[in-house]
């Protein structure tokens, strides 16, 4: 396919004199086709030249040497204005997609380079809650558009597997667990065993100092310890793939923090080494005060490591393992400083500098649910499970009212619950906080997952109703300047770039606006085109406009991790 915005830049480059991919870097596309499509704003350039921007986009005007691909370019503000030719677009644009069919907007672009995307990240024996939904979904989003732009992606999950807290648990476990239910409900169980067991420590200190001692015995690798703690990863592993099975998500690696416990002393060593420890009441640290980023404590003082050494061990395990160019942490926001730190100590680590530069913080908001009640402490949790079971009963409630003899209706309602939750968790920008509301998310009309595989399933029965799917060749893109059809045919040119855009911001929800972006102008076209016609040659145009519309939804809700159901 052309890449117009090369094009464009370069004929700008032979007027100024500037090298084409900085101009590239600046070319905009506009608000609304209007105003062309694409735009040079000549702002920059007046700083350097020394002369007023419109005198420049004027003289560029003057100078420029246009070709076929170009219709025309107008000078409004300080911008210059380029207008494509239309049936040149159109019919690259089709072209592309009746040859690269679900593969268009792939792209080798990412060959050569590694890229680590760490999501999801639960921590064993404890709730999977609405954030590590988040973290699941967003992460399981960017690690298929890495993919897709061809980069080498490797998808970690974390697992929270190691702490004192397990040393609790082990005790709560010896007293009472006869008294509970663990195989048929492990998480919810162990949940309330550690409640209980932490209450009794409140009062108790003999219990209190089991736990102590449990721990210890597990990092000694004593066998019954051990033995309960592969227990309780285990039944929670179980629980976690069910809702992984759910989503759809799957991992490259699943690598517990408890992993690393044979490398930390490495860790701990090399920073000594540096001559970056200090002691603090016993315990080791690294202060990084001067660079506004606190302290980081790597060992307690009774010598036991933190979250922090785990991270640590980690990133060093990542990048000898790996040797990635980026490592994504898909992890809330509250966690800021923690990553801050972590990334400021691996400047000390015995890796490649390209690894230390690739370590980077995707944070997201949190959610809440509309009605309110999330509190962990008291145990009072809604199951994330229980959350994407209810979103597909919903749906299925939904059918059963509407077309009680739907095929496969089971399947395709958990595609759309599953799709309505999901879109709904990348619609907005990441960072920002969400309230979780059912109606909105279940919305077949809104800006929605429903409403795009409403959308997708529309373009399907109107392939289904022209009977007659004509190949490209036959196309007459003259049947296509309308002005809904120009927009679409634009919005499928920049697919490809939005994909780009999304891993320059791992920023999943450029891809899900687009999308809906993309549904509405096909709605419009809908409404604005008669599309099986008594004139075949304006028929088989606009069918196979629909079918690239079709193709780019599908391509790219899958790309958001959303199924595509077969009817609605
Ligand atoms: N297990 C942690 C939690 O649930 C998240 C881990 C994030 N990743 C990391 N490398 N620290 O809060």
């Amino acid at each position: 396919m052309i890449d117009f915005k090369e094009l464009i830049s370069k004929k700008i480059s032979e007027v100024v004199k500037l090298d084409w991919k900085e101009i590239k870097q600046n070319i905009e596309i506009p608000p609304n086709t209007n105003m062309g499509d694409y735009a040079f704003p000549c702002f920059n350039l007046a700083k350097v030249l020394r002369k007023s921007p419109q005198a420049i986009a004027q003289q560029i005007k003057e100078n420029i040497q246009l070709d076929e691909n170009i219709k025309k370019i107008d000078v409004v503000g300080g911008y210059l204005n380029f207008y494509l030719n239309t049936s040149i677009l159109a019919k690259e644009v089709l072209k592309a997609i009746s040859t690269e069919g679900e593969n268009y907007g792939s792209s080798n672009s990412g060959n050569g380079k590694t890229i680590l995307v760490e999501y999801s990240s639960p921590n064993i024996a404890k709730p999977f809650h609405i954030g590590h939904l988040r973290t699941t979904i967003i992460g399981a989003s960017l690690y298929k558009i890495y993919k897709f732009l061809g980069y080498n992606t490797v998808g970690i999950n974390h697992l929270g597997d190691y702490g004192t807290q397990f040393g609790k648990l082990i005790e709560g476990y010896k007293l009472w667990a006869t008294e509970y239910n663990i195989d048929e409900n492990p998480i919810e169980e162990l949940m309330k065993i550690y409640i209980r067991i932490n209450e009794l420590c409140k009062t108790d200190e003999k219990v209190l100092e089991a736990c102590r001692q449990n721990f210890k015995l597990l990092e000694e690798d004593d066998e019954y310890c051990v033995e309960l703690w592969k227990k309780f990863r285990e039944v929670s592993l179980k629980e976690f793939n069910r809702i992984y099975d759910l989503l759809g998500v799957k991992f490259d690696s699943i690598k517990g923090e408890a992993s690393y416990s044979n490398s930390w002393g490495e860790v701990v060593e090399i920073l000594d080494k540096a001559g970056v420890l200090k002691e603090s009441e016993g315990a080791k640290i690294v202060d990084l005060e001067e660079q506004g980023k606190g302290i980081c404590m790597i060992t307690k003082s009774n010598g036991s490591t933190i979250y922090a050494t785990r991270d640590l061990a980690a990133v060093r395990y990542r990048a000898k393992t790996y040797n990635f160019d980026k490592c994504l942490y898909v992890v809330a926001y509250e966690q800021a400083l923690h990553f801050k730190q972590v990334f400021e100590v691996s400047k000390y680590l015995d890796i490649p500098e390209k690894c230390k530069n690739g370590l980077e913080h995707v944070q997201y908001g949190m959610v809440r649910l509309s009605s309110g009640k999330m509190s962990t402490r008291e145990g009072n949790v809604i199951k994330v499970e229980d959350l994407l079971n209810e979103a597909i009963s919903r749906v299925l409630e939904i059918i059963n009212s509407k077309e009680p003899n739907m095929k496969n209706k089971e399947e395709e309602a958990k595609k759309i619950g599953i799709g309505a939750v999901i879109f709904n968790n990348l619609s907005t920008t990441i960072i920002k906080d969400q309230i979780f509301d059912w109606t909105q998310v279940l919305n077949f009309n809104g800006e929605t997952g429903p409403y795009i595989q409403y959308i997708y399933v529309r373009i399907k029965s109107v392939l289904e109703k022209a009977g007659y799917f004509p190949k490209y060749e036959e196309i007459d893109v003259s049947n296509l300047m309308d002005k809904e059809s120009l927009i679409i045919i634009n919005k499928l040119y920049q697919f490809k770039e939005i994909l780009e855009q999304v891993t320059m911001k791992n920023e999943p929800s450029i891809l899900a606006r687009y999308l809906i972006d993309l549904s509405q102008s096909y709605s419009n076209f809908y409404n604005e085109n008669k599309i099986i016609d008594t004139d075949k040659s304006i028929q088989n145009s606009r069918v196979y406009l629909s079918y690239c519309v079709g193709n780019v939804l599908k391509t790219g809700a899958n790309l958001l991790g959303i199924d595509m159901p077969n009817r609605m």
